[in-house]
């Protein structure tokens, strides 16, 4: 299907025979025929590419309402339509779907949910914290007797009082109580997360972490900060967006708000519950078969070498986009509570299009090498500033770079979400209006 025009023909030049491109042409999304168009690219050798893209409403929010496990909150993560769209396409029960930019964890839950091996690379270790225990859920009554053990009143004395300076650094005591985030909760709120934090830093230490404290540890540290008494802090950013404790105390001072006393292992249980709503034992089957073959990476995603090459049936992922969000700062709180010191993580942020277009095609190669023959690479990039970059323009040439077939442009149009309404994000402006995701092929 794609076509490439020049002095010499690429090694991949066969047309992908298209049961995906088929099934594309013969979408239709409330009535509406899918749109296809052909997208001419420069490649860096001068010639130009051909490359269908086709347009539609392929998925929303509510053409299938999502697993319950995925509802985790982390900055630009994707809804789990996306990959379910191409693992239901692309991929059939006991193949393995990597995301080299796991995030949350959203291509692997789903895949695990769907019977596939999920692989996942982040370069922050938050990430495994994040996707590993919804994996393997534990039952609401072994998080309760794991929270049992937590001795909550252990660990340090009262906070009473509240910092005199608010300094703008992320807190580093492992044993007394950090002060500086009295701003987000009430003392004795801080001195049970303290305690909770404690508890499961020694027990990873000792290597007796149970799946329900990892679990536990997943929970906390999405509760940590929100807007509402569903969250740890007093009302604050949305969970994924940890302010600095100087902002905070801004915050608190235009709404004259004191953090209130809060309930950990309450809420804990309570979200618990939400997330395992949909765990039924048919679910729990499907996942506890795939458990074991599931593997991950904590490192760069152009070097995830403990992965075997040829293995991978399909990579569904999508990378940072440019510099437009900083991983790192989002999650100073995060990584604090989970003991990871946020200023090792080296999360790429590429300020201009060709560094981050020669980044893309260095993570391209190593996916090359784990992708079976003819497994494929759903590469997902968003509108970024206000749609004038069109990052699909960089990740096609850096996919040619990397020997991977580009097959072809899926659009989901997509209407805004009422969390982005609601927090007031101007999705035209800072992130993505639609899903564009190029689909890179190796040949077979
Ligand atoms: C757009 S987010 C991925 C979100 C994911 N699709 C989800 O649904 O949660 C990009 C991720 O890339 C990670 N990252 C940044 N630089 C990286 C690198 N060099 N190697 C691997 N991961 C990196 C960030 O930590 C972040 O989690």
């Amino acid at each position: 299907m794609t076509t490439v025009t020049g002095a010499q023909a690429l090694p991949f030049e066969d047309p992908v025979e298209g049961a995906l491109d088929d099934s594309l042409r013969r979408f239709e999304w409330r009535g509406a025929p899918t749109q296809v168009e052909s997208l001419q690219i420069a490649a860096d050798d001068g010639r130009t590419i051909e490359v269908p893209s086709f347009i539609n409403e392929f998925w929303t929010a509510r053409q299938r309402a999502a697993h319950s496990l995925h509802e985790v909150s982390y900055r630009a993560c994707f809804k789990p339509q996306l990959p379910r769209f191409f693992i239901e396409r692309l991929t059939q029960p006991g193949d393995v779907v990597y995301d080299p930019f796991m995030g949350r964890g959203t291509t692997l839950v789903e895949a695990a949910l769907m019977g596939r091996r999920a692989y996942g690379c982040d370069i922050n270790p938050l990430s495994r914290v994040l996707c590993e225990p919804r994996l393997t859920p534990p039952t609401i009554a072994e998080v309760e007797r794991a929270l049992a053990e937590v001795n909550f009143e252990g660990c340090g004395a009262p906070a009473t009082r509240r910092p005199s300076v608010v300094e703008e650094r992320a807190p580093s005591a492992v044993d007394g109580l950090p002060e500086e985030l009295l701003v987000f909760y009430h003392p004795d709120t801080l001195r049970q997360i303290c305690a909770l934090r404690q508890h499961l830093i020694l027990k990873e230490r000792s290597g007796t972490l149970s799946r329900a404290d990892r679990w536990i540890r997943m929970v906390a540290v999405n509760r940590l900060t929100g807007h509402s008494p569903g969250f740890f802090s007093v009302y604050t950013l949305p969970p994924n967006q940890a302010v600095s404790p100087k902002s905070q105390a801004k915050i608190n001072a235009r709404l004259g708000q004191v953090p209130p006393m809060r309930d950990i292992r309450g809420i804990i249980l309570h979200k618990s519950a939400a997330l395992l709503r949909d765990c039924t034992t048919q679910a729990r089957t499907v996942l506890e078969k795939a458990a074991p073959d599931h593997r991950f990476v904590v490192g760069s995603a152009s070097d995830a070498s403990t992965l075997a090459a040829d293995s991978v049936a399909l990579v569904v992922t999508s990378p940072p986009f440019l510099d437009v969000v900083d991983y790192k700062t989002d999650n100073w709180l995060r990584c604090w509570f989970c003991g990871i010191d946020v200023s090792s993580v080296r999360v790429t942020l590429s300020k201009q299009v060709d560094m981050w277009k020669q980044f893309v095609a260095d993570v391209l190669r190593d996916v090359r090498r784990v992708l079976r023959p003819g497994g494929h690479v759903a590469f997902e990039v968003g509108e970024v500033r206000g749609g004038a970059v069109r990052l699909e323009n960089a990740v096609i040439p850096a996919g040619i770079a990397a020997a991977l077939e580009p097959v072809l442009l899926l659009i989901n149009t997509q209407r805004f979400t009422k969390t982005a309404n609601c927090w007031g994000v101007t999705n035209n402006r800072k992130g993505t209006n639609s899903n564009r995701v190029v689909v890179l092929r190796k040949h077979p």
